[in-house]
């Protein structure tokens, strides 16, 4: 027993060993290119490219995204590299430096894809869409040494980028993160800096649970009871405090700042389950049984109330995604309710999950009109789907594979490979979470696109998200602990392809981009001694 503990303890040494060192290695020039998501395609060349003060960012065609591009790269190189370098546009032809190139006739790397090449005088970043310039920077930032990340200046680090030439584009267009404001507030702050650790990893897609029984956290102007009831409640640690909500400016400032780092705010406003704090603020909507946590859908005020709520919505967030929920809704309410039986008489519905049908497809029919797709959790499926709903699929794979069956398009975040308030090692030794186990090494084996699809129905799958429920995610820290690196795993398997996945080789990249997360801050949990398959 004890002889075998010493032989663990000492191959848990040469592979913590073995971390650091192809950290110290990716410093070396020649060395670099450990990138996360890893790229479609790269080759390494000769020699390499080095940063000095008169290195000048070129972005074309001179249109202020294009311009906003070059100023948050060079914002980005300033603090750690102290360069200040200028924007310029347009530029002379045989300038060198960093150009950021938008050619709309390179349509075959899609809207986020890019080429980035660096050769001794320069890098070149080309796409056909300036998403595809900004995840090209993405991969400078990865190709640059880790001490860029710093936000203060760092002496004697020659900032080079080995000559290289790399191709790539994401396999999904959906690549999320969700996080639960609803039951413990996140400042903006955070979010601010969550968003721009999501953007590091190309991930595109920020889901907000703003609403659920412990707390109503955005502002509502023409209905503020919303807020003011709803944002005192106890949270979900019992807790109570000033301010718990995001004011409409909070979230244009929220949208704005992800906007410029290509990531969307999809706002949840959770109905018609999870919604007691809404009741609390109005409490006609509350069933005649009277159970706290389902609408009454039965009264009309109930409808006119939250398609009051999804009309500011609609015009608080560009997003063309607005998530209405739907899952785990108890349905006993409606039962005893005489307005939610007559409503089922009167529309000839069959049972209560068809007046959830009806209800989510009222709210579709809002949000269509009002230019949005709604998309709803996997329970929206069960009494019928609405005409053009997207579903996100929780309970394992099956509603995903129903619904693309059918059709509609899919968001796959099954709890076994994608719950992120689940344990990540044993549970002896992590702080309180939800239950289950989801490992890092888990993360990366996911798969999105079930087998049982065939390659036309494989298509509306849109792509993975990471949820972090907030039930025992109190702060912004703890967040980070949950998130990453489990967010980074699930950055590649949104973005990589398939063909030639390794977690040897992942977690050998991983190494890398852990010291990038500590010069950022992040307080991410670190990964259990390597266990090579
Ligand atoms: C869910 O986790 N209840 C969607």
């Amino acid at each position: 027993m004890h002889k075998m503990k010493v032989c663990f303890e000492s191959v848990i040494l040469v592979m913590l060993l073995s971390l650091v060192l192809s950290a110290e290695e990716a410093q070396k020039p020649g060395f670099r290119g450990k990138i996360i998501p890893k790229p479609q395609e790269i080759q390494q060349g000769d020699g390499m490219f080095t940063l000095t003060e008169k290195t000048v960012i070129f972005v074309r065609p001179s249109t202020s995204e294009m311009k906003a591009i070059g100023q948050y790269l060079a914002d980005f190189l300033a603090p750690a590299t102290g360069l200040k370098l200028k924007v310029k546009s347009p530029w002379l032809s045989k300038l060198s430096g960093i150009v950021l190139e938008i050619d709309p006739s390179r349509k075959a790397l899609g809207d986020e894809g890019y080429v980035l090449t660096c050769t001794q005088k320069g890098v070149t970043i080309t796409a056909a869409k300036p998403a595809g310039i900004f995840y090209g920077i993405q991969t400078l930032r990865q190709l640059l040494p880790v001490q860029v990340e710093s936000r203060q200046q760092v002496e004697g680090v020659e900032w080079t980028v080995p000559c290289v030439s790399i191709k790539d584009q994401p396999r999904f267009r959906w690549r999320g993160m969700l996080l639960d404001p609803a039951r413990h507030f996140l400042s903006k702050e955070f979010l601010f800096k969550y968003i721009d650790i999501m953007a590091m990893h190309k991930l595109n897609r920020l889901h907000l649970h703003l609403t659920d029984s412990q707390g109503w956290r955005v502002e509502i102007k023409r209905y503020p009871g919303l807020v003011e009831v709803g944002a005192r409640l106890p949270n979900f640690s019992g807790k109570t405090g000033e301010g718990w909500f995001y004011t409409q400016d909070d979230i244009r400032q929220i949208v704005t700042y992800a906007a410029g780092r290509y990531v969307a705010i999809i706002p949840e406003i959770e109905m018609p389950g999870h919604s007691g704090a809404a009741q609390d603020a109005f409490p006609e909507m509350l069933c005649t049984s009277p159970l706290r946590n389902s609408l009454c859908i039965g009264n009309d005020r109930t409808i006119e109330i939250m398609e009051g709520v999804l009309a500011e919505v609609v015009g608080l967030f560009p997003s063309p995604y607005v998530h209405i929920g739907g899952d785990e809704c108890n349905k006993a309410g409606w039962k005893n309710c005489t307005r939610c039986q007559t409503r089922i008489r009167v529309e000839k519905l069959k049972n209560e999950e068809e007046l959830q049908s009806y209800f989510v497809r009222r709210m579709e029919k809002f949000l269509n009109v009002n230019g949005k797709m709604l998309v709803g959790w996997d329970e929206i499926l069960e009494g019928g789907l609405a005409p053009n709903a997207v579903v996100q699929s929780w309970r394992g794979v099956k509603g995903g594979i129903e619904a693309a069956r059918a059709g509609h398009d899919v968001i796959m975040s099954p709890t076994s490979h994608c719950y992120f308030d689940y344990y990540q090692g044993p549970k002896e030794s992590e702080p309180r979470a939800i239950g289950g186990n989801l490992t890092l090494e888990k993360v990366y084996d996911y798969e999105p696109v079930p087998e049982e699809l065939t390659p036309e129905q494989s298509k509306y799958i849109m792509g993975v998200q990471g949820n972090l429920w907030g039930e025992y995610v109190a702060t912004g820290s703890h967040a980070e602990y949950m998130s990453f690196p489990r967010g980074s795993a699930l950055a590649e398997v949104g973005w990589s392809v398939r063909e030639g996945k390794s977690w040897a080789d992942f977690y050998d990249r991983l190494g890398t981009l852990l010291r990038r997360l500590d010069l950022m801050g992040v307080n991410y949990r670190k990964p259990d001694v390597m266990r090579v398959k």
